[in-house]
């Protein structure tokens, strides 16, 4: 049977998680669920909200779905989502946002691609008080990792039968950080002549998506931009309740969903698990077990259909009769 890691995180994590797992369990896929818990709470009992079993069980496992841990603002310990990433080299971040046909939006038939860089930028952290009024962060951006996330995004799109990488950056205002990163896409882009690039400045780009996001196929960003971006993509489908992501790198790859911890809701059952169970089939078809992927999908697919739905979109299911229902349908 299957080892995968199940990164257990807090607010609705355990919510998702336990539907999530009883959904994949269901489809008739056998899987050894190693759940290793993160998080705030283990600071007092383990000194780390990322303990040395969670990135052994990954790397024993090489594959792992994480379900989300909160992270203090302006103060406390260092993100457990970015440490992760740095830890096991997860460097290419993809998070794909489709329109659902049972899900009203202003938007028909969105599908586009977030390749976010996971590794740097002014997520490296590297951050300090010059004195009482100023605070100093510092983008790092460097040539290696540009041109192997924009290879990620080329070849994404060549294997998923995309038609258009485009490049966002502030490259006119971060001319050499943002300006190194569009140099490496340019430098990329002109060995996959089947796929067209181009090049958009996010605050454009940003107005573009809610203008008219179906002129976009893959975005190709660094790591900042990328997690503001997918977000404002993900509200364009339907919201948090439903977008999925991975983070994948040379040997180890972590399907999580797009959307934090949520303690507005935690513990409520009110979560969507859609975002996660999405990850999952994505992970599952990672791992080679399509046909499973495929059936949950279908089942998703058939639950909004039925106007079954979490209250997120509109709905009036609790997280735990929406997983019923979906089991039904698998
Ligand atoms: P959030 O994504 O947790 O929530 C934003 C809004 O979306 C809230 O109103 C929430 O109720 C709703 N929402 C999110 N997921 C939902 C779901 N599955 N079903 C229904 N509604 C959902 O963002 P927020 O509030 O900014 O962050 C909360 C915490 O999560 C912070 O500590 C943040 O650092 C952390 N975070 C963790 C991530 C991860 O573990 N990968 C990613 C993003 C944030």
């Amino acid at each position: 049977m299957r080892s995968i890691t199940l990164i257990m995180g807090d607010g609705i994590a355990p919510e998702i998680s336990e539907a999530v797992m009883k959904i994949v369990d269901n489809s008739g896929l056998k899987i050894n669920w190693d759940i290793q818990t993160a998080g705030a709470d283990l600071i007092e009992t383990e000194g780390t909200p990322l303990p040395k079993r969670v990135l052994e069980s990954v790397i024993k496992n090489k594959i792992a779905l994480k379900s989300p841990v909160t992270t203090p603002i302006g103060k406390g310990f260092r993100s457990v989502n970015v440490q992760l990433r740095k830890e096991l080299d997860l460097y290419a971040n993809s998070r794909p946002c489709c329109s659902f046909p049972s899900i009203k939006t202003p938007y028909d038939k969105v599908d586009i691609v977030v390749v976010r860089e996971n590794t740097e930028d002014l997520y490296a952290g590297i951050e300090r008080q010059v004195d009482e009024n100023t605070a100093e962060s510092i983008k790092i951006i460097t040539r290696d990792a540009s041109i192997r996330i924009a290879e990620f995004a080329f070849d994404y799109a060549v294997r998923n039968n995309r038609k258009e990488v485009c490049a966002v950056t502030k490259a006119n205002i971060c001319k050499l950080s943002d300006g190194l990163f569009l140099n490496c896409a340019r430098e990329v882009a002109d060995k996959y002549s089947d796929i067209q690039f181009r090049e958009i400045l996010v605050d454009n780009c940003c107005m573009q998506l809610v203008q008219n996001p179906n002129q976009f196929d893959v975005l190709l960003l660094p790591n900042l931009y990328g997690d503001i971006v997918s977000d404002l993509c993900a509200g364009l489908v339907g919201g948090l309740g439903i977008a999925q992501g991975a983070n994948i790198g040379k040997d180890y790859a972590v399907f999580e969903p797009v959307h934090g911890s949520a303690p507005d809701i935690a513990g409520k059952n009110l979560a969507n698990p859609t975002a996660m169970l999405l990850s999952a089939t994505e992970m599952l078809n990672y791992i080679g077990e399509k046909e499973h992927a495929i059936r949950i999908k279908n089942a998703i697919l058939k639950t909004f259909a039925d106007n079954i739905k979490t209250k997120d979109l509109g709905g009036q299911s609790s997280c735990s009769e929406f997983t019923d229902a979906i089991i039904e349908r698998l």
